[in-house]
């Protein structure tokens, strides 16, 4: 039983509010989550409310989802008994009512959601992962992290057309080799970027942000830093993951990307994936396409889906009916996964329990406006994805979730680390 909600204005990495929520239970549990919010969001994502007063932020304040939390939601929670945190989801998915929490506000619900399971575990006597992969019935093993260490895009004004260059220590024989061979990577990439004249200022997600057009100019230093760190370039030692967030890009007159100064067809941009893949070491591929280039996803992932991950974030918004509609049609071999891109925990598993059936690899993520609540790295552990990508090893709010997961390692050394299996 609830006894207190409570949800407070904060700032996000950003500069920008969000929520806190704060909730106590009847036998005296006290936990805080804090809720994250993205800047190159998918269409369907759910929908958080913003105080739209321009005198305030301008017009980014979160007091009426604070509101919701503390008015209506309390009131309707803390009335109640519930047995689990999975019934609290349903609760606030059937009170919002609209399918996509645009009534209450998803940043509202998934602060509730986030809290509830957090009070949940607290009660079970256990840390958030044991608790979630307990309830999910899934293996928990610690996560390759996607250290992303050139930022462009939406993400870093000046920066790649590409939203997303990222460090994966496939190699790495356990969670701390893959820390240290990330930040190492990453002091390497900035002597060179200092090297060249390039600016070493970080992006949103604590990558740097060169004013380097070319992805394939950005991959091979990428590939140089690797090599100057004493890694392997490759899935034996350190690969490359990108994530074009392409829907950025594409220009919605005639649906062409515009990329580095050209403006590629689906097709000819897919090309232009395959030559790169042929010639770095690309292992993984989020949104090479925009969301709404339906049978641009089916031919990218016939071509590519055999050599690198094809992995859909804007395209599925963690939302289970959608990644089950790609799987019949073989639109992805992959799914991004977000607890705000759908509004609570309980669809989040739900999501990955459709990506297990389908035998489909799972990415757990942060998003680019962040705080230093670190449930993200517990979901990847608990529900045993094998990835995450939580930004560059840099900025606070990043380093959070890397921290706990080397936390999490420290206290159980017999967690595996790595890729899921098939
Ligand atoms: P966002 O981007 O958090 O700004 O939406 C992250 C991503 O595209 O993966
Ligand atoms: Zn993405």
């Amino acid at each position: 039983r609830i006894t207190e909600l409570h949800a407070v204005e904060i700032l996000d990495s950003r500069a920008r509010p969000t929520l806190a929520v704060s909730l106590t239970t009847e036998d005296g549990i006290r936990v805080r989550a804090g809720v994250p919010a993205g800047a190159s969001t998918g269409t369907r994502e759910a929908v958080e409310l913003r105080d739209a007063d321009p005198g305030r932020y301008g017009g980014q304040g979160v007091l009426t989802a604070a509101g919701q939390v503390n008015g209506e939601i309390a009131r309707s929670l803390a009335a109640r008994d519930f047995a689990s945190a999975t019934e609290i989801d349903r609760a606030l998915i059937d009170l919002d009512g609209t399918g996509t929490k645009s009534r209450l506000g998803a940043n509202a619900v998934v602060g509730v959601s986030l809290a509830a399971w957090y009070a949940e575990a607290a009660r079970a006597g256990r840390g958030p992962w044991q608790h979630l992969a307990r309830t999910a019935g899934t293996t928990p093993r610690l996560p390759v992290p996607h250290f992303n260490v050139v930022n462009g895009g939406a993400h870093a004004t000046g920066g790649p057309d590409i939203q997303e260059f990222m460090l994966a220590p496939l190699g790495a024989p356990d969670f701390p080799e893959a820390v240290r061979a990330g930040a190492e990577v990453y002091a390497r990439l900035k002597a060179r970027l200092s090297a060249a004249g390039h600016s070493t200022g970080l992006g949103d997600e604590g990558g740097f942000a060169p004013a380097i057009r070319r992805p394939e100019d950005v991959l091979t230093l990428l590939v140089e830093a690797i090599t100057d760190a004493g890694y392997t370039p490759g899935r034996d030692g350190v690969a490359i993951a990108l994530d074009p967030a392409a829907g950025q890009f594409r220009r919605p007159a005639d649906g062409r990307y515009l990329i580095d100064g050209e403006a590629l067809t689906s097709d000819a941009l897919i090309d232009r994936y395959e030559e790169i893949v042929d010639r770095f070491p690309v292992w993984s591929l989020e949104d090479g396409l925009a969301e709404d280039d339906g049978d641009g996803w089916v031919r990218l992932t016939a071509r590519l889906g055999d050599r690198v991950q094809i992995m859909g974030d804007d395209v599925f918004v963690t939302d289970p009916a959608l990644i089950a509609e790609a799987v019949a049609r073989r639109a992805a071999t992959s799914a991004l996964i977000k607890v705000n891109q759908i509004g609570t925990v309980t669809e989040t598993l739900e999501a990955l329990r459709v990506c297990r059936e389908a035998g489909w690899a799972q990415m757990v993520s942060h998003r680019s406006g962040e705080t230093e609540d670190t449930f993200i790295a517990d979901l990847a552990v608990g529900a045993g994805t094998g990835q995450i990508k939580s930004g560059a090893p840099a900025r606070g709010e990043r380093i959070a979730k890397y921290n706990r997961l080397l936390a999490i390692a420290d206290a159980d050394p017999a967690l595996p680390y790595g890729l899921a299996g098939p």
